[in-house]
């Protein structure tokens, strides 16, 4: 198959005529020949060269001229040049095992072939010859063009020896699978059931990386039964393997809450790309198995659940290397509050428990409110239906009230400089509770959101506490 037509980047004649000039064979190779095929367009591009990847590298950065960097590893063997939005990584062709990341890489000079065999999938393994009598045909040793036809997962090799070499790729078979949609092929899918506990020894950074890869696909669900089919969540996310199973007593069970949550990550998948919020439909009944217990009148019941799942959240991203950051703090906030807004619709929609929401969950409201509504995974649409119809007068209730009140960004109009400098008094007690009392004041609607209105009552309450104004205000 010659593909001549489909390499339009004129940075493939170039690199072509380079690697003529020393007389080295040169192939695009890999995930750029791999999306060709499924119509995804990639800016990263890996080369492969019978001889030195770094000859060419610097001859390639050298002809593309200005703004172009290059940076060569040389005990890896391999280079890398920067040109306007692309990048492009050079390797020679190495018989031993193709890792990107070992220590002690110990690489040995190869054919095209030779190469091609250490890579991790078929459709991952196949080249594109760029030199001029060559140029655009396609070298597709272990048949990847049909398993992009059929869909499938699976590695060149005996799958033991393609995972041995690598245990990430135990990852990235289901991550490829969940975002491409594809199968894995059974006798690969058992190497990795079979090998799962090794992957013990990779970095918890590129499992992460994994991970996001799979929670950022359309269906991420599908990643994830996978990792658990395989037996690989048990060991990088033992928290979330715990929620599957029903337990029964007294002939009651409860739901199985992994399917439950993978139900709802893909609800929250199916309104919002953000990858946030799909990690905290992941996380949002984390503690379900801890808060657990059975009582013979109630049935089932996950006391506390929110709460608890929220203090689990530092401990398991920093185990799981997740950043520490605001997307932690995020996460968190979201499991907290996930159960507000079901129980105000079971309770009461009163304008005070509304403005507390608002209040508590900020800017968060919307994403909050899309995790609730992806959380109603009933059998029973008449069911569904209901709660969606109430949340559906929650959010114009949300909506309503911002406009009047302003609470999202809740800012006291009364500070406490102002109480300090009006009374001239030091920080203390009274300020803080003089503050609270505003404050829980407008939330519960009993003032409004005014500074006129705030400053009254801080009058009052200082008065209340003895508190006579140093000048008149
Ligand atoms: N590769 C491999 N084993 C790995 C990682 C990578 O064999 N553990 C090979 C594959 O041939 C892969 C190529 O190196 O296609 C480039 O790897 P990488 O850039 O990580 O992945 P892509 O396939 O380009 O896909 P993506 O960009 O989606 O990660």
């Amino acid at each position: 198959m010659n593909l001549k037509e489909r390499l339009e980047n004129p940075v493939f004649r170039l690199i072509g005529t380079v690697a003529d000039s020393i007389g080295q064979p040169c192939f695009v190779v890999g995930g750029y020949v791999r999306d060709l095929f499924l119509g995804r367009h990639s800016t990263d591009m890996d080369f492969v060269t019978v001889g030195s990847g770094i000859k060419v590298a610097e001859l390639v950065a050298e002809k593309l001229g200005p703004k172009t960097s290059l940076a060569v590893y040389s005990n890896f063997g391999t280079a890398q040049v920067k040109n306007k939005n692309m990048e492009l990584e050079f390797v020679g062709a190495r018989k031993e095992s193709y890792s990107h990341d070992s220590r002690n890489p110990v690489v040995e000079d190869g054919t095209l072939d030779d190469d091609q065999k250490r890579r991790d999938f078929t459709i991952n393994a196949m080249a594109i010859s760029l030199n001029s009598d060559t140029f655009g045909e396609l070298v597709d040793p272990f048949d990847g063009l049909s398993d992009i036809d059929k869909r499938l997962i699976r590695t060149p090799l005996d799958p033991d020896v393609t995972f041995s070499d690598d245990p990430l790729r135990m990852m990235r078979a289901i991550r490829f699978a969940t975002q491409l949609d594809f199968d894995i092929f059974p006798a690969t899918f058992e190497a990795i059931a079979r090998n799962s506990g090794r992957i013990s020894i990779i970095s918890r950074e590129r499992v992460f990386d994994e991970l996001m890869k799979i929670i950022k696909s359309p269906v991420p669900s599908k990643g994830f039964l996978l990792l658990e089919r395989s037996g690989l969540l048990k060991i990088i996310f033992p928290e979330l393997q715990a929620l599957k199973g029903i337990e029964v007593v007294d002939g009651k069970g409860h739901k199985d809450n992994f399917y439950h949550t993978l139900q709802v990550l893909d609800n929250v998948a199916s309104k919002s790309d953000n990858e946030w919020l799909r990690w905290a439909a992941v996380f949002h009944d984390i503690a379900k198995p801890v808060t657990k217990r059975y009582d013979s009148k109630l049935g089932w019941t996950f006391h506390n659940h929110n709460f608890v799942g929220m203090k689990m959240i530092p401990g398991i991203f920093k185990r799981m290397k997740f950043p520490m950051n605001e997307k932690m703090r995020y996460v968190r906030k979201l499991v907290e509050l996930h159960m507000r807004p079901i129980a105000l619709v079971e309770d009461e929609v009163t304008d005070s428990a509304v403005r507390r929401l608002l209040f508590d969950a900020g800017d968060d409201i919307d994403d909050l409110m899309t995790l609730c509504e992806a959380d109603i995974t009933s059998k029973n649409q008449e069911k569904i239906r209901r709660y969606l119809d109430n949340f559906a007068l929650v959010r114009n209730k949300l909506v309503e009230i911002e406009e009047k009140d302003r609470i999202r960004n809740f800012q006291p109009p009364v500070s406490g400089n102002d109480i300090m400098a009006t009374f001239g008094i030091p920080p203390s007690h009274a300020i803080g509770e003089i503050k609270e009392i505003i404050k829980n004041s407008i939330l519960d609607g009993k003032i409004p959101n005014e500074r006129e209105a705030a400053w009254s009552l801080m009058l009052e309450l200082a008065r209340e506490r003895g508190l006579e104004p140093k000048t008149q205000a």
